[in-house]
């Protein structure tokens, strides 16, 4: 398709190609796509807080200014309940699942949302981002059981995240290809910018946070010295959307593996792990725990964690041959 097409032209010819997908679907990505434009809207105010009142306290006018994460979750939940494709929401942000079920008993999908990525970021001035993924409910009707949840990643019917950077991004995939759209604020449309994105199978950058190496293990030691020798440079923004995001387009590896203080990481499986797992092995890349495919696992709880190697084929099998020969365990 040609780029400069908007995401609902892009979703509509998808549709059309590929015979299962439903306009149900298509409705779906569309109500997640103008959540995204909110959440910007707001993001791009948020320097304005010392005039408007921070996030969590007032403004000039006493009113009550909500945190961004909040902000996000919430935005997500009111634009997406309507939804009739949906049954039931995840988030980081909220113990339990928000049931949609009463209002669409007869919805297909269940939706697992990291609403804003990249917490220490907020009020800084840089890129956060949001996770979604989306997977086919098991249970037959009603409201949502954990089985609709705790499903192997290999099973969502689609994952993406938006990026809040120098411009907006919104990226996905529904299993054919990884497309990327930038967001044009003028006329509010998300614009086809990046058409079956590949990640290349070896990069320069290294993203792990080194502060945390006294904790580390042999193996995850071996591969930074390694990398450092391999005349890799190494990023870490600390908003995992970002730092993803960059590796995605020029190659290279993130790491948040277990440590002597995290056994299992710091990152959530569900709506961080499996989503960005999803879109890099479409895009030809690779993510694992260091001792498995992240798509693999089947998970056992809603907000559990787990170690994330992710990025470019070649790096990420390196990691795992280090991790692998100075196994503790
Ligand atoms: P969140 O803001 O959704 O809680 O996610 C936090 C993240 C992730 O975006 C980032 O990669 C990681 O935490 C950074 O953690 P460290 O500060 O421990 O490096
Ligand atoms: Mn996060
Ligand atoms: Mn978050």
């Amino acid at each position: 398709m040609e780029l400069g097409s908007t995401l609902t032209q892009f979703l509509i010819e998808e549709q059309w190609k590929f015979k299962e997908a439903s306009g149900e679907f298509t409705g779906l990505l569309v109500d997640i796509a103008t959540a995204a434009k909110v959440i910007s809207r707001e993001i791009n105010k948020a320097g304005l807080n010392d005039i408007l009142g921070y996030q969590g306290g007032q403004n000039v006018h006493g009113e009550q200014v909500q945190k961004l994460d909040l902000f996000a979750n919430d935005t997500f939940i009111q634009t997406l309940s309507p939804a009739k494709q949906l049954i039931a929401i995840v988030s980081e942000e909220m113990e339990d699942p928000y049931q949609v079920s009463e209002i669409s008993p007869k919805g297909k999908y269940v939706l697992l949302m990291d609403p804003l990525d990249g917490s220490s970021n907020i009020d800084v001035n840089i890129s956060i981002g949001s996770i979604f993924s989306i997977y086919r409910r098991k249970s037959d009707g009603g409201r949502a059981t954990m089985e609709d949840f705790l499903q192997s990643g290999r099973l969502q019917v689609c994952a993406g995240y938006v990026l809040y950077g120098s411009s907006t991004m919104l990226i996905y995939t529904t299993g054919y290809g990884v497309h990327g759209f930038t967001l044009d604020p003028g006329i509010g449309e998300f614009l086809l910018s990046h058409e079956n994105m590949r990640i290349p199978e070896e990069g320069k950058i290294y993203s792990i946070n080194e502060a945390y190496t006294s904790h580390w293990d042999e193996g995850t030691r071996k591969y930074v010295e390694e990398a450092k020798k391999g005349e890799k440079t190494a990023r870490y923004v600390g908003s995992l959307v970002a730092d993803f995001h960059r590796n995605l387009l020029k190659g290279g590896i993130f790491l948040y593996p277990a440590d002597s203080r995290n056994p299992d990481g710091k990152l959530r499986l569900l709506y961080e792990a499996s989503p960005l797992a999803y879109i890099v092995e479409q895009a030809g890349g690779k993510a694992t725990t260091g001792k498995g495919a992240i798509l693999d696992l089947i998970p056992e709880k809603l907000h559990q964690r787990v170690p994330l190697i992710i990025g470019s084929k070649k790096d990420v099998e390196h990691a795992e041959a280090c991790l692998n020969t100075h196994r503790e365990d």
